[in-house]
């Protein structure tokens, strides 16, 4: 098929495809600037962001600003001034201060989801910033939409759709993931598409969660979707900034080795069943501090911190850390340049 262009708004990727924003620093500058270099939109995950930086621990709300500042500003540089995005969870407790941030740096667009993101229209209001929340069903698609226009007279720019295939915190309940069958991207996809249809309104409709190969992108693409988000396949890049042990990791992984996991955040997760899945499983981990990163959390009830466990996962301590996967990491079988993938994805979905 021929590839078409992704219009969000006044945006136009040459690729149909968002790499998804994959916390914590496994989505930064380096990869959302390759990723848009190629000609598709590079997201950078906003989740805290700034772990490296040399006050995280003790300031670390102004440490991740600082970051995330740095960060788009690295990679628009990158890129030579391409589309880049910013992904902030609803679910972390200085939700405004990083929109706040992304729009100071001229982001183009922030992608929200883990909750939906209610306030986000006036956050963003007099700014050419496109917003795009994340749903997992048409209720939540009906929900956002109706409650914005009513509060704010605005829609979102386009609308990513997260199915139960996708890696990190998943919009579903542990039952629905148990029942694919009757919980899958597809149907979802086409009942938000049915949806927008009956208000005759053209929003692109983003599917996200599984998706591998060029071949996945045409399935959606034809059913009317404007382009894919993907994030497992992005992490086997040597662009991706997580750490080559993370990266070998998903090389090594099995399909029996991925699993749903419990997360502090409030929602199910998938993540890679290792030593430390195993240990939290039989005992809760000591919680030595808090890093108030998300709105609700309570420390004495949480089996593990999840900022101290993602912190651990990029840099490479994997033993001791959460490694978030989409449900088919375990197709990844090498280490590519995000031009190679790309490529590849675009060649499948022409011959597709
Ligand atoms: C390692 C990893 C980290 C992720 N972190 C985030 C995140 O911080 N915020 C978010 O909204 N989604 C996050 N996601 C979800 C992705 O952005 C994406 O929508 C989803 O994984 C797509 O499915 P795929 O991985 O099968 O392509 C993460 C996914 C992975 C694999």
């Amino acid at each position: 098929m021929n590839i078409p262009k992704l219009k969000i708004g006044d945006l136009i990727a040459n690729v149909p495809i968002i790499q998804g924003g994959m916390g914590v620093a496994i989505s930064r500058s380096k990869l959302a600037a390759a990723v848009a270099k190629e000609g598709a939109i590079g997201v950078i995950s906003a989740a805290q962001i700034g772990f490296d930086q040399p006050d995280f621990e003790t300031n670390t709300v102004e440490a991740n600003k600082r970051a995330l500042r740095e960060e788009i500003r690295k990679a628009k540089e990158m890129s030579g001034n391409k589309i880049i995005g910013v992904n902030i969870m609803v679910a972390l407790k200085n939700y405004a201060d990083y929109v706040k941030v992304a729009i100071e740096e001229k982001i183009d667009l922030i992608i929200s989801g883990a909750g939906l993101p209610t306030e986000l229209p006036k956050l963003v209001e007099n700014t050419n910033v496109k917003i795009v929340p994340i749903v997992s069903s048409k209720k939540a698609a009906k929900v956002i939409m109706e409650m914005w226009e009513k509060k704010f007279n605005r829609r979102p720019d386009a609308i990513v759709v997260e199915g139960p295939e996708a890696g990190g915190h998943l919009g579903f309940k542990i039952e629905e993931l148990e029942d694919i069958e009757n919980h899958n991207l597809k149907d979802i996809v086409h009942d938000v598409l049915e949806y927008l249809k009956e208000l005759k309104l053209s929003i692109p409709v983003i599917p996200a969660g599984g998706i591998f190969t060029g071949r996945d992108i045409a399935e959606y693409l034809k059913m009317g979707a404007s382009g894919v988000q993907m994030a497992t396949r992005f992490v086997t890049t040597h662009e991706c900034d997580a750490s080559d042990a993370y990266k070998q990791a998903y090389i090594d992984a099995k399909k029996e080795d991925i699993q749903i996991i419990k997360s502090p955040v409030g929602m199910p997760g998938r993540a890679i069943r290792n030593e430390f899945i195993k240990r939290i499983e039989v005992e809760k981990d000591k919680i030595t501090k808090c890093y108030g990163c998300l709105r609700k959390c309570n420390p004495a009830e949480i089996p593990y911190c999840i900022t101290k466990s993602l912190v651990n996962a990029v840099k490479g301590n994997i033993d001791d850390a959460l490694l978030f996967v989409g449900s088919n990491a375990y197709r990844c079988d090498k280490i590519i340049s995000v031009k190679e993938l790309i490529d590849l994805l675009m060649l499948e979905l022409k011959e597709a």
